[in-house]
């Protein structure tokens, strides 16, 4: 089985003795729950808990619902949202929207914004066609999946009936806290649990993510087994040298120390574009906080070469760039000779197009670093379920090795209840009346 490379030879930074020492005693802080946050570390362990029993639990549900309908509607935001996106979006053909024929339910996602167009258009674009939804909510009062979840609840009902629509929803929420269990239970709605000591951001593999995807035929097996290759290769007892996210953690921070505060992730591959929005919130959540952390940014290349790339190469110098290098791709297609070679490209004639993307890599890294713009290369083999469940792994024990290194706790998000209190202000909430004058009266 092929792992994860970790290679941080352009990133201007030299790993010392000291920095080792930290970042071995941060992972051990994951596995003892000593550290910041320790509530919140049953993500350490899942990949090698998850049994057999949950996992036919999942796929028996997933059955049920791809047997249903045509279209399965995922409500949720951020950690219950942004998982099953980067897998699905990674695992899915990229024109698998206009083939004529589906072998798998189609994933359409809600709850993750208020826009009232993009919902209208939601409900009309599945009006002819048969419909589930899961609901996701670890608190279960997160208001916009709330939303979004009133709006296809009040569809199901409408177009199959009460009874009907208890088969056709599915419930993932806290085992008995919040008013998406009290719905749950009430409507008779499947229900999967979200593990106490398991926050958002960490949960693509507990049904969170697991049951969308296994709804949309993706592997989950082989993802979990991909986690867990990571969690052996990442655990405690592994030294450093030999740890790629204690690695990566440790370089990551050592630049931040050295002033720069922006960290690109970046990909050669569209299909990972989601995976990058996945690993902005886990980091941006994660570690932003106290006035510190490193700001995550993302770029797909080569696209946004012709966009952010004259930034990169050339603003203000306090980016650092992380890129995830595909070794390998699926499909084969060449450059064809051209006898007339009137656009000049026959010099790549016979070549693949893997070979030219690869090149288009390893260029722009040297220009980053000729630039003033350090580079960290996280080499996955291919992209499929095995080793995007080991990208998913690395960057998880990464975040929580980097979170104690710079002396947050990398398991709460406290900054996120501020937009909160305010909406619900300007909202007439109950309970929000003296925060609702004062707010109206700074508009
Ligand atoms: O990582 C987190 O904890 C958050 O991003 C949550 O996942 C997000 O706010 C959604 O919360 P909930 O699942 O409670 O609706």
């Amino acid at each position: 089985m092929e792992l994860i490379k970790f290679d941080a030879a352009h990133s201007g930074v030299t790993i010392t003795e000291q920095m080792k020492a930290e970042a071995a005693a941060a992972n051990a802080l994951l596995h003892s729950g000593k550290g910041a946050g320790n509530d919140f570390l049953g993500w350490v362990s899942l990949p090698s808990s998850i049994d057999e029993q949950e996992l036919t639990a999942i796929e028996n549900v997933a059955a049920k619902l791809r047997g249903k309908a045509e279209i399965v509607i995922c409500i949720g935001i951020g950690g219950s949202y942004l998982g099953a996106k980067a897998v699905l979006e990674a695992m899915t053909d990229s024109f698998e929207s206009i083939k004529k024929h589906h072998d798998n339910p189609t994933i359409l996602f809600a709850g993750e914004n208020i826009s009232e167009d993009y919902t209208y258009e939601l409900l009309a674009a599945t009006a002819e066609r048969s419909i589930a939804a899961i609901v996701i909510s670890k608190s279960g009062t997160t208001t916009e999946p709330a939303i979004a979840f009133r709006l296809i609840k009040a569809e199901i009902e409408k177009r199959y009936g009460k009874a009907e629509a208890a088969e056709r929803i599915v419930a993932i929420t806290d085992k008995a806290r919040g008013a998406l269990k009290t719905l749950a239970d009430k409507e008779g709605y499947p229900t999967f649990v979200i593990p106490d000591n398991v926050g958002g951001r960490y949960s693509v593999l507990t049904p969170v993510g697991l049951l969308p995807l296994a709804v949309a035929g993706v592997d989950i097996r082989a993802l979990v087994a991909g986690a867990c290759d990571m969690e052996s290769l990442c655990g405690e007892k592994t030294p450093v040298e030999e740890n790629p996210a204690a690695q990566y953690a440790i370089v990551r921070n050592a630049i931040y120390r050295s002033g720069k505060k922006i960290e690109i992730l970046g990909s050669y591959e569209p299909k990972l574009l989601y995976v990058a929005e996945w690993w902005k919130q886990l980091y941006g959540e994660s570690e932003g906080k106290e006035g510190k952390g490193i700001f995550p940014a993302s770029v797909t290349l080569t696209a946004d070469l012709h966009s952010m790339g004259q930034y990169i190469q050339e603003g203000e110098r306090t980016l650092f760039e992380t890129i995830i290098s595909v070794a390998e791709s699926k499909h084969t297609v060449r450059v064809e000779t051209d006898s007339e070679n009137l656009d000049g490209l026959n010099f790549l004639a016979g070549k693949r197009i893997s070979e030219i993307n690869k090149m288009a890599e390893l260029g722009v890294r040297i220009a980053h670093v000729d630039g003033g713009v350090p580079n960290m290369r996280v080499e996955i083999a291919r992209i499929d379920e095995r080793t995007i469940g080991q990208l998913l792994y690395f960057f998880e024990k990464a975040c929580g090795i980097s979170g104690y290194l710079l002396g947050v706790n990398p398991f709460n998000q406290p900054g996120v209840e501020a937009y909160k209190k305010n909406m619900f202000a300007l909202l007439d909430k109950p309970g929000y009346e003296e925060e609702s004058k004062k707010i109206k009266a700074r508009l």
